[in-house]
């Protein structure tokens, strides 16, 4: 018969305890109050909030906090997100979200052709890099999640399907633009504790200072001044729709795919066509004369 020896029998154990302190993020543990609710203070994310406010114009860092305490309301609500939640990346990629947004070339962060999201990406990871320059606290796999998170704030085809941490982060965003339009209650955040946000982090409207401003005009300053930024994103249509002169053709996915098979747009949008799928192959039908072509 097989007597367990001590160690043995409290071996399982052990490598469960284990697995679990491994698995778990390890929780930061200085928290402070705003709007009511308790969030993340480390030292990280106090210095994420001093370099917001230090490099985003005055709205944009009362923007940018809000969507940090949204963010943290939404998990208040959804303890299995919580559960899966970084709250440090959780914080810096929200608080770090806009830091390439001033509506100048010269401005620190902004270059001249990638998308705002991408520099604001790249700043935010610049500034975790010279926080921690040995990566002791920050290794590579928790800033990218920061980089993800902060590139893919407005693309939420992909945001939504990525890591808990990048879900989150898409969300926190989200809520400053769509809770006043649809009101009552957003992924668990209740009207109430949207209003106290509001009120710890006024907008330029609510008094909160300095310049705003609606989307339209924000985009449109990248329609016409970054306009290599905007083509393939969700801004190309605000540009087609909104500044004169603003063309992406020529720049779109479907000009450089038609270039590389020798096609011509204007040929091919002269003619009306049904895609077919037969077995592993698929083509398109030209509707006018009965033909395949393509
Ligand atoms: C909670 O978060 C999970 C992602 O972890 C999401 O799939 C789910 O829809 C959320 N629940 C609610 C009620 O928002
Ligand atoms: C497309 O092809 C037509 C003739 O087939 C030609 O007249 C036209 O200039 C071409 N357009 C472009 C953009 O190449």
């Amino acid at each position: 018969m097989l007597i367990p020896t001590p160690t043995s029998f409290l071996l399982p154990f052990i490598v469960a305890f284990s697995a679990l302190t491994l698995a778990a993020p390890s929780p930061p543990t200085p928290r402070r109050t705003l709007a009511g609710i308790s969030v993340t203070d480390t030292p990280v994310a106090r210095a994420a909030q001093a370099y917001a406010q230090q490099h985003c114009s005055p709205g944009t860092y009362q923007h940018v906090m809000r969507t940090w305490l949204f963010g943290v309301f939404i998990l208040s609500h959804n303890t299995t997100l919580a559960s899966r939640i970084d709250l440090e990346v959780h914080a810096l990629g929200l608080i770090l979200h806009d830091l390439a947004t001033h509506h100048s070339l010269d401005a620190p962060f902004v270059s001249l052709d990638r998308r705002f999201e991408v520099d604001s990406a790249v700043a935010a990871a610049d500034f975790i890099r010279a926080y921690d320059p040995k990566g002791k606290d920050w290794p590579s796999w928790r800033i990218q999640k920061v980089w993800d998170g902060i590139a893919l704030h407005a693309e939420p085809s992909i945001a939504l399907h990525k890591e808990a941490d990048v879900f989150a982060i898409y969300w926190g965003n989200e809520l400053e633009f769509s809770f006043g339009r649809q009101g009552g209650e957003r992924m668990g955040v209740t009207e109430e504790e949207y209003e106290r946000v509001h009120k710890e982090f006024p907008s330029p409207e609510e008094g909160g200072g300095g310049g705003g401003g609606g989307i339209l005009g924000f985009v449109a300053w990248y329609s016409l001044c970054k306009p290599e930024s905007t083509y393939n994103t969700w801004m190309q249509p605000y540009g087609e729709l909104l500044v004169e002169g603003y063309s992406a053709v020529g720049h779109r996915v479907l000009d450089l795919s038609l270039a590389a098979a020798g096609l011509n747009v204007s040929e091919l949008g002269k003619r009306r066509w049904m895609p077919e799928v037969q077995g592993e192959s698929w083509s398109l039908y030209r509707l006018e004369d009965d033909e395949y072509e393509l």
